[in-house]
């Protein structure tokens, strides 16, 4: 009867072991997985959300075309810029038509062609010495500036440089229809 009693407590003693190396192994598998899937998910993630961050990166500078081209220009001159613009995870080639014209002053500016009212493209009317937008009829003066219309400011000004002997262009794109000049990202 003792000697039962003896071998019952060493089985038990065996469980308690064997219980105990079980769960160190269990939570030392679990340990390793939940570092393996943080390993993994970094890159996922990154790729999830590159749209995201890559959309601050914005557009590059533009040929608008050669100094030499503006230094005599009386009026406004129409031009295609191209640039690289971030859709997503695509990166795709935009063409917009910008105006290089001068200021009050006689600064060379360059003026985006999209109306700032609701984003029809305005065009230069030689004839009248305006630039008119065919959708609701503003009106702006040679250097962007609005007369007529329910343009509620006048055509935005793009920063631009010179660069080896051309004058370049930053598209952006501004919200529609306010008064300010707001920049979309
Ligand atoms: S879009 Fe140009 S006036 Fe409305």
């Amino acid at each position: 009867m003792e000697q039962e009693k003896q071998i019952d407590k060493s089985a038990e003693k065996k469980d308690v072991i064997i219980i105990t190396r079980r769960s160190f192994f269990g939570a030392l598998m679990a340990i390793g997985s939940a570092g393996m899937g943080a390993i993994l998910a970094v890159p996922v993630l990154r790729y999830v959300l590159y749209p995201l961050y890559a959309k601050a990166s914005g557009t590059d500078w533009s040929d608008v075309g050669e100094m030499s081209e503006f230094t005599n220009c009386k009026s406004p001159v129409r031009k295609t810029i191209t640039f690289a613009q971030r859709d997503g995870w695509r990166e795709v080639v935009s063409a917009q038509s910008v105006y290089v014209s001068r200021t009050a002053a006689g600064e060379l500016e360059v003026l985006s062609a999209i109306c700032p009212h609701l984003g029809c493209s305005v065009s230069w009317q030689q004839a009248q010495n305006d630039f008119l937008c065919p959708c609701h009829g503003s009106v702006f003066k040679a250097d962007g500036m609005a007369v007529a219309g329910p343009s509620p400011r006048g055509m935005d000004r793009l920063p631009t440089r010179i660069k080896d002997g051309k004058l370049q262009v930053h598209f952006e794109y501004f919200r529609p229809n306010v008064p300010n000049q707001e920049k979309l990202t």
